[in-house]
């Protein structure tokens, strides 16, 4: 993910510094940009030495010895459609002023205002502008627009003066920046394969069978697995999306193909989540040549493809298998037969009929059936949303099998 980190000037701009290293240690792209007042403090050498990226300055600003162009204005401004997030650290009293009323009159404000990706900001100036009501004013302004604030810290000041107006610990920024990118440890050495995307088998060489899958929800939960700390490998047939960030991407067009893809890399996966609307039958022979209108009925021969899924649990392991339900009537029913037929551990249904759920919506409805017997209806949220609380429950399976089963009065595990 690629992030900007504004920097603004005040004694702890040299603090930034560290703030860099530590957001790269998060696997973030960091771009900073810097105002005039925060290169008196600090050269933005120091920060493109750290990055490897040109700083940007100013909103004009060219090479060295060139004249400023309008060029480098659009090329900077189109770093607010890339950016994930926008920090800034430290904020002084004057840029979150302008920040609380919009104001843009050089490259950071523009940036803020330009940009519609999330924005954390870290104050930090003397005990009595912090104090002032005027900067308290435009804190709760920033704050009622969804900015993350983070708060100063307590202290000895720079300015001689003790209270609060100390930049806050680098690790809190980092924290804040990342629980707003949704960034979380809690999969840290694990792998999981995701399949998403519909499954296409060919009729002859210009049609074929295909479904209504987006590839959204599996997408979703391979960007939530990977921001969480997984190594993810996303097997996935044709969708018109772009694979997140940071996951290795598998194109398949066939459920042959997934079934090999996914049978292959399993075997480095410690969790295998199966989004991908898979075709349950293909043609019997597709023709080679295209199949030319005739008068009569056309029929079609169909055989079943190979169940992904179930055969996965053969050589299951120690893997937690989650398998998708796209039912249109008797969801749970279905859904709970699944589970056992599928040995899977994890069974994510949804009804397909419902509105804002399944097919190509941003929104999805579930329910999740466990195969120790859970079963949790969620109500209607993004399919990222979604995606966490499918992982949320991976983990709980993951630790309730790495528990020992003790029964009071039962031998334990040493007799
Ligand atoms: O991609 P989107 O537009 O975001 O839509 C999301 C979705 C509706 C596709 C997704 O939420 C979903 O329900 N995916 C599973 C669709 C499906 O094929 O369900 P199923 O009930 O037919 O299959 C049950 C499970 O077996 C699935 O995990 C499927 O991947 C797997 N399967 C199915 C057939 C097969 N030959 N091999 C399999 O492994």
């Amino acid at each position: 993910m690629k992030i900007a980190l504004g920097v603004s000037g005040g004694v702890a701009a040299y603090k930034a510094a560290e703030l860099v290293r530590r957001l790269q240690q998060e696997k973030l792209d960091v771009q900073v940009v810097m105002t005039r007042s925060a290169q008196e403090f600090v050269a933005p050498l120091t920060f493109a030495a750290l990055t490897g990226q040109k700083v940007i300055t100013e909103m004009f600003s060219a090479d060295a010895g060139a004249p400023a162009n309008v060029e480098s204005a659009i090329e900077h401004i189109a770093v607010a459609q890339r950016i994930d997030l926008l920090v800034i650290a430290p904020a002084t009293a004057n840029v979150l002023a302008k920040l609380a009323r919009g104001i843009a009159d050089d490259f950071l404000t523009t940036l803020h205002l330009a940009t519609t990706a999330p924005v954390v900001v870290a104050p930090a100036m003397n005990v009595n502008m912090w104090e002032h009501p005027a900067t308290q004013e435009n804190v709760e302004a920033l704050r009622a627009r969804g900015v993350r604030i983070v708060e100063p810290d307590e202290g000895y000041l720079a300015c001689g003066m003790t209270g609060a107006g100390r930049l806050a610990g680098v690790e809190a920024i980092a924290r804040a920046v990342c629980e707003v990118l949704g960034i979380r440890h809690d999969f840290d050495g694990e792998t999981a394969l995701v399949t998403a995307g519909p499954t296409c088998e060919d009729l002859d060489p210009v049609r074929f069978l295909t479904n209504r899958s987006s590839g959204k929800m599996g997408y979703a939960l391979a960007d939530a697995a990977g921001r969480r700390g997984a190594r993810v490998i996303l097997i996935s047939g044709p969708t018109a999306l772009e694979p997140p960030a940071g996951v290795e991407l598998v194109s398949v067009r066939t459920t042959e193909e997934m079934y090999r893809a996914v049978l292959e890399r399993a075997t480095e996966c410690t969790v295998v989540i199966k989004a991908a609307a898979v075709a349950d039958y293909r043609p019997v022979s597709p023709h080679s040549k295209k199949l030319k209108r005739g008068a009569g009925r056309l029929t079609l021969e169909l055989e079943p493809t190979p169940d992904i899924l179930s055969d996965l649990a053969r050589e299951k392991g120690d893997r937690i298998l989650v398998g998708f339900a796209a039912e249109t009537d008797h969801v749970s029913e279905h859904a709970r037969e699944k589970l056992r037929a599928k040995r899977a551990d994890l069974i994510v249904a949804n009804d397909v009929t419902q509105e804002g759920a399944g097919f190509d919506h941003e929104t999805n409805i579930v329910s999740l059936f466990t195969r120790d017997g859970r079963e949790l209806s969620l109500p209607r949220m993004s399919k990222f949303d979604v995606a966490n609380r499918i992982l949320d429950e991976v983990l709980r399976l993951r630790h309730a099998s790495r528990q020992v089963p003790t029964v009071e009065g039962a031998p334990g595990p040493d007799t």
